[in-house]
């Protein structure tokens, strides 16, 4: 405890360097939020400690269930087996601890094992805190694993499959306010009376903010404040450029920009998570909590169809997992009143089912969507209607 308010400090002091050392004694939202979450060794990402699952911060849906990584492994053996190589590519970046590739791969290796055989499943990370339990994780894979620190690593003729989950939702964003008429950026300074990180309005830093807005048509209203996450764009068209042939899968909550930046939103969408309790004050447990906002899936859409990505699917979660099969993961239950309600194997997959794909739970707040590039066209098993699966 001691050493983690040693290491808040020691962050804390790091940024307020930084903003003292600038021009107007203020940096960008989205470099405090960098610096919170990324600084090196000290920021929520980059240091040794536990964030996801129960005894951390928040669970996602690889740490729900494995059933999440064994039923998407069925679509990604199926997306990979459509691109024309000599070889399997699966690339998933900001794989967390591992878990999902872990699922992937032991689901594969039991239900196709020719598709398992010919697979590199390549691993591309930001925290080495989180690249340490990866390689434990996936101890029982590692001839089909691969760490690489960028997409370049893999050349310019890229094929294959490139999948994430929450990875948009942890980059840092910009954040802007309306105020009397115009696009404003909110900024962060250090106030030494009260020995508090604060606000302030200030002009755009980057012409490209104003830019976003505009090409998507989107207008705040008065008061207004939003994020806008151009590290997103960057992701998106670095990852079409990159591929010559595949497919890019991108999970993560979110909505399209007419919803996301509806005035029903007047405060925007950051949220942040310490200890599975949600606050909206992101210079409290600074480099001790994770700090998120919701995905504009527009955004991806269109910025990659610039580089040649052409959306295929975009759906809730819920409705995705259940076309791709998820139901038959279910597992009957009898004597329901004898068994431990916490430790029943059974319970807990059913449990994790319901929570993946529930509406107002996972199920609908979680997005999935599917870009393809120089694929012909295809029948898709999980785009087929689920009557069709599940005949009653
Ligand atoms: C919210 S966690 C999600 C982890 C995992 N996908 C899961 O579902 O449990 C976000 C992960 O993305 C990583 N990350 C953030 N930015 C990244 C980037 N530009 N490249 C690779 N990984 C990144 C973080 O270090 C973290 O492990």
């Amino acid at each position: 405890m001691a050493q983690q308010q040693q290491m808040e400090a020691k962050l804390i002091g790091k940024i307020i360097e930084e903003i003292i050392n600038s021009n107007e004694n203020k940096i960008t939202f989205k470099r405090y939020m960098e610096m919170a979450l990324y600084y090196p060794d000290l920021g929520y990402y980059t240091k040794d400690r536990e964030k996801i699952g129960k005894k951390a911060d928040f669970y996602t849906s690889s740490s729900v269930g494995s059933v999440f990584g064994q039923t998407i492994s069925k679509v990604l053996a199926e997306l990979v087996s459509y691109v024309e190589d000599q070889e399997y590519r699966i690339i998933e970046i900001g794989g967390g601890n591992g878990r999902f590739a872990r699922d992937v791969l032991a689901e594969l290796k039991l239900k196709e094992p020719d598709i398992y055989s010919q697979l590199t499943y390549f691993m591309i990370e930001t925290s080495p805190y989180h690249i340490k339990l990866q390689e434990e994780y996936l101890s029982e894979h590692l001839d089909h694993v691969q760490w690489i620190s960028q997409l370049e690593e893999l050349g310019d003729s890229l094929k294959g499959v490139i999948f994430s989950n929450e990875l948009v939702d942890a980059f840092p964003v910009h954040m802007v306010k309306k105020v009397n008429g115009d696009l404003k950026e909110i900024y962060v300074t250090w106030n030494h009376d009260e020995a508090v990180f604060e606000e302030v309005i200030g002009e755009l830093s980057n012409q490209a903010l104003s830019n976003y807005f505009i090409e998507q048509r989107i207008d705040l209203k008065e008061g207004q404040t939003s994020e806008i996450n151009l590290n997103a764009i960057e992701w998106i068209q670095a990852v079409g450029k990159k591929l010559q042939q595949g497919y890019v899968m991108t999970i993560d909550y979110g909505h399209p920009a007419e919803e996301l930046y509806a005035s029903n939103r007047h405060n925007g969408t950051l949220m942040c998570y310490h200890q599975h309790l949600a606050n909206d004050n992101p210079f409290q447990h600074v480099g001790d909590q994770d700090i998120t906002t919701h995905v504009n899936f527009t955004a991806l859409e269109k910025y990659g169809e610039q580089v040649g990505l052409q959306t295929i699917l975009l759906d809730t979660q819920g409705n995705f997992l259940i076309r791709s099969g998820i139901l038959e993961y279910l597992i009957p239950v009898q004597n329901f009143e004898e068994r431990d309600l916490f430790q029943d194997q059974a319970l807990k997959i059913n449990r994790a089912i319901r929570q993946l794909i529930t509406p107002g739970e996972m199920g609908d707040t979680f997005k999935v969507m599917l870009q393809q590039k120089g694929m012909q066209e295809k029948e898709y098993q999980f785009m087929k209607p689920a009557w069709e699966k599940y005949p009653f």
